[in-house]
């Protein structure tokens, strides 16, 4: 025998359930969009409730839902009349957002005990060296592998990762909750996304530490599977506010071959020592550049990243691997002008490939850190 068949009224259900709010990615049944829908004479009108007034995501749904309703058999027009969300309204799609319960506390969700989300820090001793280029292709990389990857632009002085990853949006508000714009399937917050133009930012201490606390607690980042922080370049405030915030934080050194970068790289990544993080390794970039005869010119002298590397193991007494050398090509930085990072626009490109191989080093899934200890007594890598 078989299941009754689903009247009209579950079938529209079902074709809704199916539409996504565009913004945060999740279906508009369970974000209580959806007020209610009559069926009358093979037209479907919903009430669909938006999260703000204007909100500049109306065509989109609109052509969404008429697609998805207008496929069930016999459902001729689709007509959606809009409303807003109420005060109340909003606070239960916040809640829901969240996971349940308000809290007081900005939570952290990557902070958690059995967060499953890896936290990366990119940082660097000095500025130039590459690190936001690494940052974004890295991103680009992993999610390109399916994996679900935030980034945050933590470089107040920089903040050029919005651009290199090709993301023109803003973030938008639900309540209190930040959506951060998407891009290349990578979610992104940057600090230039919140003053006006492109005003220096001459925010120091405990605006910094809030600021990050903000991007860490009130954006919703959804299930992560990783999360890169882009540091700005040495060993200041945001690299201390980090530790704190994020004591599981793993620390990706970036460095060019050049023995004076070198050296301060190994100073910023020594910090990492000091504040308990782990360091996963360092990453060695603008290592050479190929010639057309095939040679390699090292434009910046050779062997940084391994004595980084080297000295690093020395200083913390685990391996602090070199993840690999990138070379030098101008298409890196074409690339990241045109906001679509090399590994996605070139991937066969050397330089390209050489960000995909660290990028697979990070891929692997970490099991909760439920009832380990962190920081020193931890050795044991993979
Ligand atoms: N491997 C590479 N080949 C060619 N150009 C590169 C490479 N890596 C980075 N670049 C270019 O070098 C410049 C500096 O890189 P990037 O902005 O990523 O460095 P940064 O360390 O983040 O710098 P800052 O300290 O200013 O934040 C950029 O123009 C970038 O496109
Ligand atoms: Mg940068």
């Amino acid at each position: 025998m078989s299941a009754p068949a689903p009247t009209i009224e579950e079938a529209v259900q079902a074709a809704l359930a199916t539409v996504d709010d565009p913004e945060i990615r999740r279906p508009i049944t369970e974000l209580g969009m959806v007020k209610g829908f009559t069926v009358a004479a093979g037209k479907v009108t919903v009430e669909l409730l938006l999260t703000v007034a204007g909100c500049p995501l109306r065509d989109k749904l609109t052509t969404d839902i008429t697609a998805a309703v207008t496929r069930i058999e016999g459902i001729e027009s689709v007509e959606i009349d809009f409303g807003v969300m109420t005060e109340e309204q909003r606070k239960a799609l916040q809640a829901t957002l969240r996971g349940g319960g308000q809290s007081a506390e900005p939570v952290i969700p990557f902070a958690q005990p059995g967060s499953k989300t890896r936290v990366y820090a990119v940082a660097s001793g000095k500025g130039g060296v590459g690190k936001s280029s690494v940052t974004v292709n890295l991103a680009a990389a992993l999610a390109k592998r399916g994996l679900s990857v935030g980034v945050i632009d933590a470089d107040i002085y920089g903040h050029s990762v919005p651009r290199m990853l090709g993301v023109d949006g803003r973030p938008t508000r639900v309540e209190d909750m930040i959506m951060p714009p998407q891009s290349h399937g990578v979610k992104v917050i940057s600090i230039g996304m919140f003053t006006a133009g492109n005003a220096a930012v001459v925010w120091r201490g405990p605006m910094l530490h809030r600021a990050l606390q903000q991007f860490l607690a009130d954006v919703f980042w959804g299930d992560l599977d990783v999360l890169l922080l882009d540091l700005p370049p040495g060993t200041g405030d945001v690299a201390i506010s980090l530790a704190q915030l994020l004591p599981n934080a793993e620390i990706l050194v970036v460095t060019t071959p050049q023995t004076a970068a070198a050296e301060v790289a190994e100073r910023a990544g020594a910090i990492a020592l000091q504040t308990h993080q782990r360091l996963l390794g360092v990453v060695e970039n603008m290592s050479w550049l190929e010639l057309p005869d095939g040679s390699r010119m090292e434009v910046f002298g050779s062997g940084g990243g391994q004595t980084v590397a080297d000295s690093l193991t020395k200083t913390v007494g685990a391996s602090v691997p070199l993840l690999g050398q990138v070379p030098l090509d101008t298409r890196v930085r074409e690339a990241g002008d045109a906001g679509t990072p090399i590994v996605l626009a070139e991937p066969s490109a050397a330089a390209a490939q050489a960000l995909d191989a660290v990028a697979d080093r990070l891929a692997v899934r970490r099991e909760s850190l439920v009832g380990k200890p962190l920081g020193l007594t931890v050795n044991a890598r993979r």
